[in-house]
């Protein structure tokens, strides 16, 4: 199966079935929501942040398998990373960490992707107004 362009590979269809770090982190440090949760595919990532480090990764998704399976492994690379190092993981790192992906589903590896670097800038926004607040305060 491994090595034909078209099919999914066992570790896609292995996080299909069994994904992730799948759910709502209800005190989440940063949320990060890409698509229309209304009216289409959508992909919710919630992180928790400890010591600028992905303490926790989670997320909630309406989507095809490849864009399940992507997130699922995602949140597996992203977590104990440090903000830096989240941010940089590409879709080629995921499409690599699954084996390959069918060339008409690289795309789907973009959903998580982008809604975790939107979870980390919604975390430094929070993170700096919290600052801002208690610089006023002092
Ligand atoms: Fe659009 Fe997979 S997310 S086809």
């Amino acid at each position: 199966m491994e090595g034909d362009p078209e099919l999914y590979t066992a570790r896609v269809i292995e996080h299909f079935k069994n994904p992730r770090n799948v759910g709502i982190i209800p005190d989440a440090d940063g949320v990060g929501t890409i698509g229309d949760p209304g009216c289409g595919d959508f992909v919710r990532f919630f992180i928790q942040v400890r010591a600028d480090r992905l303490k926790e990764v989670s997320f909630e998704i309406c989507g095809c398998p490849a864009s399940i399976a992507t997130a699922s492994v995602l949140t597996e690379m992203a977590t104990g990373k440090s903000l830096r190092e989240a941010v940089a993981i590409t879709e080629e790192d995921i499409v690599e960490a699954l084996s390959g992906l069918p060339e008409s589903k690289v795309h789907c590896s973009n959903l998580g992707v982008a809604a975790l670097r939107q979870a980390i800038v919604d975390y430094l926004q929070k993170h700096k107004k919290k600052k801002e607040e208690s610089k006023h305060k002092a």
